[in-house]
């Protein structure tokens, strides 16, 4: 049995199965190094103090891993934090993954078919509907676990497809509103971040791997979508630029890692679909993660504030 992070309380001994989120040595002010871990499962995430043996219990697990962690629950700053007594990785078939990390609420399953549906209803251009086909066959299985990001946002299983799932409804929407050309839009949004896809390693690891590191994933989006086009005969020229120019400026400007700024309808609607999703998503993962009484929570830098949360019941 595990307790579940939502339900720790303060001044009890705890004891479950939680996925490390983060982990960095730390000194204290006495300069003696201690882990600093964030802790998730399903239901939120912990701070976590390892504050003995750090030299022998530092090597045998790192960030990405599940491990089964002993603690006593405190409060620290009004929130709770978990001084940790014993924490070692589960012995083979001791607990299942998939119910201790978190994931996104909708199955991969229904996500992909709504996906799917959007395709059907809206693309109509040869090329990009092979071009989304060929794509999405080879990363299917990929994309029904990815997670969004590695800490930003929809940084969970099934978080890129929750967030390319939600972009391309928005997109679908502002496609009607503004008389967009809906085949571009459509296709730009369901493959907007599909770099994401060879920037980590792995969906629970989330380690970078190097072309990560070197050309992040707009760049590895970019040569993605020139590689698979060139492989379908006729691809249009102009429409590959088109496509291409959405990839490379969804972010919106340079400061945020955009190549161009949106210079299309098209480029601009997707920008602000990419730009809603993913601050909606930060904007619940404060909200889910806030423990303890004060109506506000903690200074986030990811959106440079800290978030009202109101009353709590
Ligand atoms: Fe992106
Ligand atoms: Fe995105």
């Amino acid at each position: 049995m595990s307790d579940r992070i939502k339900d720790l309380e303060p001044n009890k001994q705890s004891k479950g199965y939680y996925s490390v989120k983060s982990k960095k040595i730390k000194l204290t002010r006495a300069n003696k190094e201690y882990i600093d871990l964030i802790l998730e499962d399903q239901t939120g995430e912990i701070n976590g103090k390892v504050w003995d043996n750090v030299e022998h219990l530092n090597p045998t697990f790192d960030e990405g891993d599940i491990v089964y962690v002993e603690g006593f629950v405190e409060t620290y700053n009004d929130k709770n934090q978990l001084r940790v007594q014993k924490i070692r990785k589960p012995y083979e078939d001791e607990v299942d993954p998939s119910t201790i990390l978190p994931s996104a609420e909708e199955s991969p399953e229904k996500m992909w078919s709504k996906l799917q549906e959007l395709i059907k209803k809206n693309v109509k251009n040869p090329f990009l509907l092979e071009l989304l086909k060929r794509l999405l066959n080879k990363y299917e299985k990929k994309l029904k676990v990815w997670p969004g990001a590695r800490k930003v946002h929809h940084s969970y299983l099934g978080g890129l497809l929750e967030h390319t799932l939600a972009v391309t409804e928005i997109s679908e929407f502002l496609s009607k509103k503004y008389d967009l050309d809906k085949d571009l839009t459509i296709t730009g949004a369901i493959l907007h971040d599909i770099g994401k896809l060879e920037e980590i390693k792995s969906p629970t690891k989330k380690e970078e791997t190097e072309k990560g590191v070197l050309l992040g994933h707009i760049i590895i989006g970019v040569q993605i979508l020139k590689e698979e086009s060139e492989r379908i005969i006729g691809f249009p020229e102009d429409l590959l630029n088109r496509l291409t120019h959405l990839v490379i400026s969804h972010h919106g400007n340079y400061e945020f890692g955009a190549y161009q700024l949106p210079m299309t309808k098209e480029a601009l609607a997707l920008h602000f679909a990419d730009f809603i999703d993913s601050q909606m998503n930060i904007f619940e993962n404060i909200l889910k993660n806030h423990t303890g009484d004060s109506i506000a929570t903690d200074y986030d830098y990811r959106i440079g504030r800290k978030l009202f949360t109101g009353e709590k019941e």
